[in-house]
């Protein structure tokens, strides 16, 4: 007990050292940084005036073409490995096409949801806090399921969906997932395309945000949901998502979604009620900027060589600190692509860790907030996002980080 109130007594030391300093860094977004943002500067100026008309013949500055121009469709379709028919490529935003998804099956797709009684939705957990608080904010009920490591845990998942009518749909990330990094197997796919749901309308949303965001040379391939879907005669069970949010300019990327013909059909009428068309002007710049999937893995890997760095610094600090009697204290990702690194903390930590690292001027994303309602009985979820910050900043939020991991985890042991 004395060797433990000693090293508390240290770590006081250390902590008010860090608290001299003022700092304000912040680890809790997703953003590109500067320096990544300016690998995309080409695109400012990468439509001439002799391009302006689409190779459907549509003029990009003109209303037309609700579901994207054909060249956007088929590149993006490419992304998505879909045809023309199962492709609509929209706005900036492929959180807003997630939510126009849900609300359209909520509200006005045939035999709506909401007309159905209660919706409930599965939520892989730790997963993406947007989604969920698009889930709460259209008053759908929330299930936490487990992360196995290579996508939900289908056991669960499979009596979940058997059981309950109610249950309509499902977010998966299933590459790099916000924030545990891991992608999703193929036996997952099958499994999902596959399973029998009391829902005969139940709906993945497949959010594949990080399809080409790889920071190894180890690069993830996932397996068709669409196709697989299709094969196992639920052609209707899936839409897959994608953006150049974090390929270009996230305020101002391109977003695209694929499923079967039929939904596609669907979800266009659906925006034809509330938009004439979308900005085809920067579907057309981005379709001459990132060109075909060459050069999209080109610009990727440009986008890995000032991202690496950042998660290789979070893995050596981690690794250095956390060994012999600390290796309890924390555990840790290491992501092959994506934007995060997901620490789970000894159970009753995160929430403190979180708060004393905000005293120092370090603000993370508030802890447990990748589960649904922010709820995680076990308070041991802490998502880092180290994209935006500076590399020289990154290695002192980190130090500090380590110190307050076990001076509070040092706490609670000898509460306890
Ligand atoms: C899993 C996931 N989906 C979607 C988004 C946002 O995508 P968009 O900018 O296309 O709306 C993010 C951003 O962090 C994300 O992590």
């Amino acid at each position: 007990m004395d060797t433990l109130n000693e090293r508390i007594a240290q770590l006081e030391e250390i902590v008010a050292h860090y608290e001299s300093l003022g700092l304000n860094l912040s680890l809790t977004r997703g953003l590109p940084s500067p320096e990544q943002l300016r690998l995309s500067a080409p695109l400012l100026t990468a439509l001439p005036v002799s391009e302006l008309i689409s190779e459907d013949n549509l003029d990009v500055r003109n209303y037309g073409g609700l579901s994207g121009i054909k060249e956007a469709r088929e590149l993006f379709g490419s992304l998505l490995h879909t045809t023309l028919e199962e492709t609509f490529v929209g706005g900036n935003s492929s959180l807003q096409l997630m939510y126009a998804a849900l609300s359209h099956h909520l509200f006005t797709a045939k035999n709506p949801w909401n007309e159905q009684g209660p919706v409930k939705f599965l939520c892989p957990s730790p997963g993406y806090d947007r989604h969920w608080a698009m889930l709460d904010y259209l008053g759908i009920e929330m299930i936490p399921v487990p992360l196995t490591g290579h996508g939900p845990d289908m056991d669960v998942v499979e009596k979940l969906v058997a059981d309950d009518p109610a249950i309509k749909g499902m977010f998966v990330v299933p590459k790099y997932n916000n924030p545990t990094g891991e992608s999703v197997s193929d036996a997952v796919v099958d499994r999902l395309a596959q399973m029998p749901t009391a829902a005969a309308d139940f709906l993945l949303f497949w959010d594949n945000a990080y399809t080409v965001h790889h920071l190894t040379d180890e690069k993830t391939a996932i397996k068709d949901i669409l196709q697989a879907c299709k094969a196992a005669g639920n052609p209707n069970r899936v839409i897959h998502f994608v953006s150049s949010s974090k390929m270009t300019f996230p305020g101002a990327g391109v977003a695209a979604m694929g499923a079967a013909t039929e939904k596609i059909a669907e979800m266009t009428h659906y925006f034809s009620k509330q938009i004439i068309s979308f900005d085809k002007i920067n579907q057309k710049r981005h379709v001459m900027f990132l060109k075909d999937d060459e050069t999209i893995a080109a610009h990727m890997a440009e986008h890995a060589a000032i991202l690496a760095p950042k998660f290789e610094l979070i893995q050596t600090t981690f690794t250095h600190y956390f060994q012999d009697d600390l290796q309890s204290y924390v555990k840790w990702t290491a992501p092959k692509g994506g934007y995060f690194v997901h620490l789970t903390t000894q159970p009753g930590c995160a929430t403190a860790i979180v708060e004393q690292m905000h005293e120092l001027g370090v603000a993370l994303t508030p802890a447990n907030a990748a589960y649904p309602y922010g709820d995680n009985p076990l308070d041991n979820s802490i998502r880092l996002a180290p994209t935006y910050i500076s590399l020289k900043d990154l290695q002192l939020a980190l130090t500090i980080l380590c110190s307050i991991i076990e001076r509070v985890t040092l706490e609670k042991q000898t509460s306890q």
